[in-house]
């Protein structure tokens, strides 16, 4: 479970503060697949950055599965990330130099529970799965967009994380790869019981949340069943 209270994260720019969470308390389930759905600038992106630790909030606190996030190291907070997480990127963040298949492996071989062959197999069989097999040797320029943001979604995803936050991860799909990665979310949420946090702006996405979340200003504003306001 991941337990939000009272988030904030101003940023200050000279004389003037941008108030981008605005108190947000928020408990997700285990297993919940959630929608964060809000206009551009609604602070979507910055929730999900506290929530991936790669930022830290002005005030409130964030508990993943009873561990206080702000109690954590640097260090802590980087095998966090490594061990439990999965993010994917509004940017998709790709390392330019390393090709495709070396992109997906990266998080996998840095951990040390997996064996060489291990990562190996996982990086193959999510590229396989997300369609980029036959490019696994393209550099990240080399791919179109959308390619790039299947890599980085392939990339989130070997490690199989406990929880996968997605920042917009069909912006740039058209809508047959929009339904094949909404598909894979569903698929690894109803088989693993992975917890999926993800930010869209596009309004078919409702059907495949179990909740969806409504940002404005850096306050919730609705947090409900398919759009309808529970509270
Ligand atoms: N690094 C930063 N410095 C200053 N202000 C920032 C920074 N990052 C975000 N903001 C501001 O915080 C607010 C929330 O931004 P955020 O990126 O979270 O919005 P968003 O809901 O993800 O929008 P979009 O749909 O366009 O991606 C915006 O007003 C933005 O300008
Ligand atoms: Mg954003």
């Amino acid at each position: 479970m991941i337990e939000i209270y009272d988030l904030r994260r101003i940023y200050r720019m000279g004389d003037i503060e941008v108030r981008a969470l605005d108190g947000v308390s928020l408990e997700i389930e285990k297993g919940e697949f959630l929608g964060i759905m809000g206009a551009s600038g609604s602070g979507k992106t910055t929730l999900l950055h506290m929530l991936g630790l790669l930022d830290e909030p002005t005030s409130g606190r964030i508990v993943i599965e009873g561990t206080d996030l702000s109690l954590l190291s640097d260090y802590e907070k980087a095998m966090f990330r490594l061990y439990k997480l999965g993010y994917v990127f509004q940017d998709y963040a790709l390392v330019p130099d390393l090709t495709v298949m070396e992109n997906v492996s990266l998080t996998a071989m840095l951990r040390k529970d997996r064996t060489e062959g291990q990562y190996r197999k996982d990086s193959v069989e999510i590229l396989q799965k997300i369609g980029l097999y036959d490019r696994r040797d393209h550099l990240p320029r080399e791919l179109s967009g959308g390619q790039q943001q299947r890599v980085s979604i392939a990339r989130a995803m070997v490690n199989k994380p406990d929880i996968l936050f997605a920042d917009e991860p069909c912006a740039n799909l058209d809508s047959e790869n929009s339904r094949m990665v909404l598909e894979l979310f569903r698929e690894i949420n109803e088989e693993m019981q992975q917890t999926i946090v993800m930010v869209s702006h596009e309004d078919w996405h409702k059907d495949y949340f179990h909740r969806i979340v409504r940002l404005k200003d850096g306050k919730v504003i609705a947090d409900g069943t398919n759009g309808s306001s529970a509270h």
